[in-house]
């Protein structure tokens, strides 16, 4: 069984897709054993609670650097044997601590087509531009922002009238449907990555 910590900031439904998903499947293949998250009053926490999913809330402005942070992050993770980060809408950039300990084995999600629109607002940078396509990308986590060799895009267009509303719900749909999966052919390494590079290991039709 391998054990994976879902990192969040705000909403948490990737994080409640990838929970619902696992049950459905009742995998005996990999499970959610533990929810970080750096904002106290973020709707995930109560997500979490409902699902009785192990919570660890930290607020980085308690500490004096971002590796003093990630250290006593690391440790919880190393408490819960996580094999496996997902960043579900986590807002902070990952940096050495948890790198080091994890590279190759921390997948991101971001709603655009990257390398396009980076960082927060990938939702308004699009609307703004005004590309005719957007869509989301599953990564794997490197140094930079939104940046890692991408494992899965998949794209939505944007209508004339489109709301970031509208937008949003197509963006998380999608999201939704495509996060679990991906997940588990990471975790279970049926996809990995290498001298920074993806490389697909066998073929499945699990989930
Ligand atoms: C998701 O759309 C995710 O792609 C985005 O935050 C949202 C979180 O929603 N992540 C980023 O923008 C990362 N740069 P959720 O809290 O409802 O899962």
């Amino acid at each position: 069984m391998k054990k994976i910590a879902v990192f969040a900031s705000g909403s948490g439904s990737n994080y409640e897709a990838i929970i619902e998903a696992f049950h459905s499947l009742d995998s005996q293949q990999v499970e959610v054993s533990l929810l970080v998250c750096d904002k106290p009053q973020a709707y995930v926490i109560e997500r979490a609670q409902k699902w009785a999913t192990p919570t660890f809330v930290i607020s980085a402005k308690e500490y004096e650097s971002k590796e003093a942070f990630e250290t006593v992050i690391l440790k919880e993770l190393e408490k819960a044997n996580i094999d496996f980060i997902v960043l579900a809408g986590y807002m902070r950039l990952l940096g050495s601590t948890l790198l080091q300990a994890y590279m190759g084995r921390i997948l991101n999600i971001h709603p655009s087509l990257l390398p396009a629109f980076p960082g927060k607002d990938a939702l308004g940078q699009a609307l703004e531009y005004g590309v005719k396509v957007t869509g989301i990308t599953i990564h794997f986590v490197d140094e930079g922002m939104d940046t890692g060799p991408i494992v899965l895009q998949d794209t939505v267009t944007i209508d004339l009238h489109e709301t970031k509303t509208s937008l949003a719900q197509k963006i998380q749909k999608l999201e939704h449907q495509h996060y679990p999966a991906t997940i588990l052919q990471c975790v279970t390494g049926e996809i990995v990555m290498e001298e920074r590079k993806v490389k697909w290991v066998q073929k499945s039709n699990e989930l």
